[in-house]
């Protein structure tokens, strides 16, 4: 076997997904404690807004801070390199979570168990759905009192639309907690309380009847543990790797992420089945990983804190090939040869030059303005990877220049910022007016701060009452699109990408104009080729 392929056997490359409080920071932490990448609980800082003393906005500016930091968890498991990509949880960067899926070979999934599935869960996992991402769910705070564990498989199969498969089963709830019975190992793991933070022994029994069970749980909750295994056997689907892999099958796990319980169980079987770094499609070809020539995308672009250097941290997920530092590289959008003398690579609680990275890692490279999200980087080959698409925004403003003196400075920091994927820019057809599209209202504060103080621009917005940006496909010679373009000019706009885009201010519009116009078709996502 190639010393490449051998490279490429070793890693996982996934992200956790929650909606926020879940749970999500706690269980990478534990993972990170199992690997011995940090020594303590506590080290790893939340990602998360929080509320109360400062404003949420200066929230954003600390979690900045050390989003750097938390962006790529490494660490080594069973011989293997698992690469954690962070997800922030807050629901107005759910845009940056979108793309950070697009760098994940496999994601999971956490849900509180007294909450069930909530809203972002819900988002997210459509959007893995969408990509067929094989994914592994984990239901969290066994110790608490929470949904009785068959409605919430029921729940996650309904407003996930997922097929699961547990792989553990809980014994009791809250107080009456027992342990995990772990359907894929065919063991009890006993919670003990008093044990907190640590690990309890595992007892194996390889035999469901065996009659220590009901000395260990107690005779009743043994009865119903061997009732509730029979009907997962006759209820769920079997295992199988091949459907989980393609994302028709969902794994679910049952656990307690702060007490540790059930993590190690969720580790292995992650180890045991999540995809190792997968091929991926691009404009020309499918890529293999274990391809020699070199080939990564830029899915994540971080601007540096320091606002006298405007230098930027580009994450590159590398799909083929093996990255060398300091050897010549393509980017392919701009034809441009581009040499990387300190690429870094990320660990739990470090950043360090690295020499040599291979595909499922992610390399950091600094930039000064060269890149931005999606773009292909090749040893020299001209391809470009598919699959980072904006997603229609939620709200709308006008952008106004507030200094005419610092036009030049707007329109880059502008530019910039939309390279980094912060907000979207759709540049109306009519007379040229700016709008910004954001997934969440806090957006604008971060732009406007941002301008001010890494461009030395001053912005002030207008409101707009927009619903949703649609991307027109159509045929643009045809008089049906002429006659939209003539009765909605003023609605029509170009997005960064010269892309058409139509604003359209109701649900009611868009159906109206779809009826109307069948032949010009809109699209919520950017990429519908
Ligand atoms: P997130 O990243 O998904 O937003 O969630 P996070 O891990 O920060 O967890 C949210 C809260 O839930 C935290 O409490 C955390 O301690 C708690 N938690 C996580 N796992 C479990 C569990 O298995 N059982 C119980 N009972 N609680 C759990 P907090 O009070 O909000 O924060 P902290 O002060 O403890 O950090």
């Amino acid at each position: 076997m190639s010393d490449l392929l051998k490279e490429i056997q070793k890693r996982k490359t996934f992200g956790i997904i929650s909606h926020p409080d879940a749970g999500k920071t706690t269980l990478t932490e534990k993972l990170l404690l199992f690997g011995g990448a940090i020594q303590e609980a506590g080290a790893v800082k939340s990602n998360k807004i929080k509320k109360g003393a400062t404003s949420d906005f200066m929230e954003i500016e600390r979690q900045r801070g050390i989003s750097v930091a938390t962006s790529v968890l490494a660490f080594e498991y069973r011989d293997h390199k698992i690469n954690i990509l962070d997800t922030p949880g807050h629901k107005d960067f759910a845009e940056d979570t979108y793309r950070t899926l697009t760098a994940v070979d496999s994601v999971i999934v956490v849900i509180d168990v007294a909450k069930g599935v909530e809203e972002q869960t819900e988002k997210l996992v459509k959007v893995c759905r969408m990509r067929n991402i094989p994914m592994l769910v984990f239901i969290n705070k066994l110790d608490r009192e929470g949904k009785d564990a068959f409605d919430l498989l029921d729940e996650v199969e309904q407003k996930l639309g997922l097929t699961v498969c547990p792989l553990s089963l809980p014994i009791g709830m809250g107080s009456d907690f027992q342990g995990i019975y772990n359907i894929w190992e065919n063991n009890i793991q006993l919670f003990l309380e008093e044990k907190k933070q640590k690990v309890g022994d595992s007892i194996r029994f390889d035999d469901i009847n065996d009659a220590s069970i009901d000395e260990v749980i107690g005779e009743k909750a043994a009865g119903t543990l061997r009732e509730e295994l029979d009907l997962i056997q006759s209820v769920y689907p079997e295992f199988s790797r091949e459907d989980y892999m393609k994302g028709d099958l969902q794994p679910v796990f049952f656990g307690s992420a702060l007490n540790n319980f059930g993590v190690r169980e969720l580790l292995d079987a992650f180890i045991d089945i999540a995809p190792m770094p997968q091929p991926k499609e691009s404009d020309t070809r499918l890529v293999k990983p274990e391809e020699n020539n070199f080939t990564g995308f830029v899915f994540k672009i971080h601007a540096n804190m320091d606002p006298k250097h405007r230098d930027r941290l580009a994450f590159v997920k590398i799909v083929s090939g093996t990255f060398k530092r300091n050897e010549n590289y393509l980017l392919v959008r701009e034809g441009k040869k581009m040499k990387f003398s300190s690429p870094n690579a990320f660990f739990a609680d470090k950043k360090e030059v690295v020499e040599e990275s291979f595909p499922g890692d992610i390399v950091g490279l600094h930039d000064t303005g060269s890149f931005r999200i999606g773009d292909t980087l090749t040893g020299g080959e001209k391809l470009s990877f598919k699959g980072i698409p904006s997603f229609s925004p939620e709200h709308f403003r006008y952008i106004n220049n507030n200094d005419p003196l610092k036009a030049k400075q707007l329109a880059k920091g502008i530019d910039q910022l939309m390279d980094e994927g912060v907000a979207q820019l759709f540049t109306l057809e009519m007379n040229g007016r700016k709008i910004i599209g954001t997934v969440g209202a806090l957006q604008y504060e971060v732009i406007q701060y941002r301008l001010e103080h890494e461009y030395g621009a001053k912005c002030t917005y207008e409101p707009l009452s927009m619903h949703k940006a649609c991307w027109v496909e159509a045929d643009e010679k045809s008089e049906e699109f002429k006659e939209f373009a003539r009765l909605k000019q003023r609605f029509l706009a170009r997005d960064k990408y010269n892309q058409l885009v139509f604003l359209a201010d109701s649900s009611f519009t868009i159906h109206m104009t779809q009826e109307k116009f069948p032949n010009v078709k809109l699209h919520f996502i950017s990429e519908f080729q």
